[in-house]
């Protein structure tokens, strides 16, 4: 979809996005979003080699890009990164809070490591990320997206550890709203379905379970990293001025199913019984 047929091609103009994970899939496809709209972006991830690729992307887009390499659980890096962020294109307006890890695993085989390493990415991540931009935000009024997940409201299995960082985060989420709203920081969290071409989708869905899963989602479909980047979008706007403390589910209606055929056609898989 062409972005400016339904927003104006300024409205993000000389806008500050920072974006944790930016360097590919959906959080990648958020920034392409916003610099369509004129925004400048900020990225960080673990490795830098992705970041520039990404950055040369948003680039072709006519965004200033700054992309420098943290890890969201090492918060001192974390900082450096969005002070980089401020000093080339000014305090940051809009955070989205991306990074993420997952893997599917039994519970009674997750090592407590495996487990703690997704709370790190995902719970602590975006903590630090929140906690290390908020003055920047303070000063702009900003906004703060997490990306969280249907695991936070369904459980699934092999995805404890996930539901439980994705649960956390939004109910984070909102105590930040509750306590930032007074700074005029808005604070949501945007659950994404089963988005195409992501390395999430690789690692959740075998070969065969994304096909079958197309014919059971409501609306038929995977769902796009522009679907998540123009809900990132919206909720950035002035449009969505009053919305605070929100989850909004863009996922098709899939969770509306719950999980139990999802877990099915996963272990079939896993079994060697897919079609
Ligand atoms: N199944 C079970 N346990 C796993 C696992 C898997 N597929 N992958 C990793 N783990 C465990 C490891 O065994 C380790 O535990 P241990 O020390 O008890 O053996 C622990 O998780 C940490 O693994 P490590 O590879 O050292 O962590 P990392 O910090 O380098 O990587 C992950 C973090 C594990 C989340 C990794 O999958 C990752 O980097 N993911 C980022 C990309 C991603 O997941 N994208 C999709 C987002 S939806």
């Amino acid at each position: 979809m062409d972005l400016t047929s339904v927003f104006n091609k300024d409205l993000f103009k000389d806008k500050v996005v920072f974006i944790t994970g930016g360097g590919s899939g959906i959080n990648l496809g958020i920034a392409k979003n916003f610099a369509q709209l004129g925004a400048n972006i900020g990225i960080c991830g673990r490795t830098q080699e992705k970041l520039d690729n990404a950055a040369k992307e948003l680039e072709a887009l006519g965004a200033k890009v700054v992309a420098k390499s943290a890890d969201v659980r090492d918060a001192d890096a974390l900082s450096a990164s969005m002070e980089a962020t401020k000093a080339a294109l000014g305090p940051i307006d809009v955070l989205v809070c991306g990074a993420a890890g997952n893997f599917p695993c039994p519970a009674e085989a997750l090592s407590p490591n495996g487990f703690k390493s997704v709370i790190d990415i995902d719970l602590l991540g975006s903590f630090n990320s929140c906690r290390m931009a908020v003055e920047q935000l303070k000063e702009t009024r900003g906004s703060i997206l997490f990306i969280s997940a249907g695991q936070a409201f369904i459980p699934y299995a092999m995805q404890a550890h996930v539901g439980a960082a994705k649960a956390g985060i939004d109910n984070m989420m909102q105590n930040l709203a509750l306590e930032w709203g007074k700074y005029g920081i808005r604070c949501n969290s945007i659950a994404p379905g089963p988005i195409e071409g992501t390395e999430g989708a690789a690692r959740l869905e075998p070969a065969n379970v994304a096909k079958q899963m197309d014919k059971l989602i409501p609306l038929q479909r995977h769902g796009t990293v522009d679907d998540i980047g123009q809900i990132a979008v919206f909720l950035a706007s002035p449009l969505a001025s009053y919305i605070t403390g929100t989850v909004l589910v863009a996922d098709g209606g899939q969770n509306l199913l719950g999980s139990a055929i999802y877990t099915e056609l996963v272990l079939k898989e896993m079994a060697g019984g897919g079609d």
